[in-house]
């Protein structure tokens, strides 16, 4: 199933808990400079999209882009890998918490290029496995995550591909946009079936392993467990769980 099709069937309650985090909108409205028209790609239900630009978004997704508010900006039905613009048709292209969804993530990225003088995108390193070790959720309920990411494109050669530089971005302990590790110091709230459904890596590890990863939390938040591993995150305000800007 590609990626657009995996949102028509899962994205439904996408906005319950995914929307824009104002701090990384910040770092990433500030990578977009003073870009006046931004083509957004992956643009789901218009989340970091900036006020004040002229944008146009792009989005394969028909549940997704039903979603969009209205009054959000207007929104093409197309895919990263071809896009459907002239050379240089915008100051600068955006992609936030979607380029892993993508089956070409490097032709994908030299399409933003193409039609873009800027390219800002947020995303993972999907072949570091450090973060996933970091990151108590895939060490210790989900190692199902690695199957995931294998085979995907590293972070370097994602940003080889556009001659990007790399910028670390922490996320915030209260993370307003719910993705997959935006809960890593609420862990409760991973038991809830709306916070899951909000993030795809639920849905694409698969129902057993999904359940079996809730049980265990919940378990071990029940006995102690969970709070006697993970001590030492609870006076973090912000965490390095692997997020990278790509500025190019
Ligand atoms: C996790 S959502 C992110 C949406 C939005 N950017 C945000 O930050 O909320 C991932 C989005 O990427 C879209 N997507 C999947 N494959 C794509 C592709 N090849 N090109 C562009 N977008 C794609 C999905 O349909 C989905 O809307």
């Amino acid at each position: 199933m590609c990626s657009g099709q995996l949102y028509d069937t899962i994205g439904a309650t996408y906005t319950v808990t995914r929307r824009t985090e104002p701090r990384i909108a910040a770092r990433i409205w500030a990578a977009l400079s003073d870009a006046r028209t931004v083509v957004n790609v992956g643009a789901g239900t218009g989340s970091y999209e900036p006020s004040g630009r002229d944008v146009t978004a792009v989005e394969p997704s028909a549940l997704m882009r039903a979603q969009r508010p209205a009054g959000a900006a207007p929104c093409v039905a197309s895919a990263a890998e071809s896009l459907p613009f002239e050379d240089q048709s915008f100051d600068a292209a955006m992609a936030v918490s979607t380029v892993h969804h993508w089956q070409d993530p490097i032709e994908g990225l030299r399409e933003m290029r193409r039609v873009a003088r800027r390219v800002v995108v947020l995303t993972h390193d999907a072949s570091d496995t450090g973060w996933r070790r970091r990151f108590w959720l895939t060490r210790d309920y989900l190692p199902e995550v690695a199957d995931l990411v294998a085979g995907r494109p590293s972070l370097a050669e994602l940003a080889r591909a556009i001659g990007a530089r790399m910028e670390p971005v922490l996320i915030p302990w209260d993370c307003a946009d719910g993705f997959f590790e935006a809960y890593w110091r609420r862990p409760e709230a991973y038991l809830n079936e709306n916070v899951r459904r909000g993030v795809s890596v639920w849905t694409r590890v698969g129902p057993e392993a999904e359940q079996r990863a809730v049980h265990g939390l919940r378990d071990d938040l029940a006995s102690g467990r969970w709070a006697g591993r993970n001590r030492d995150l609870l006076d973090l305000e912000a965490a390095e769980l692997g997020l990278r800007l790509l500025i190019a």
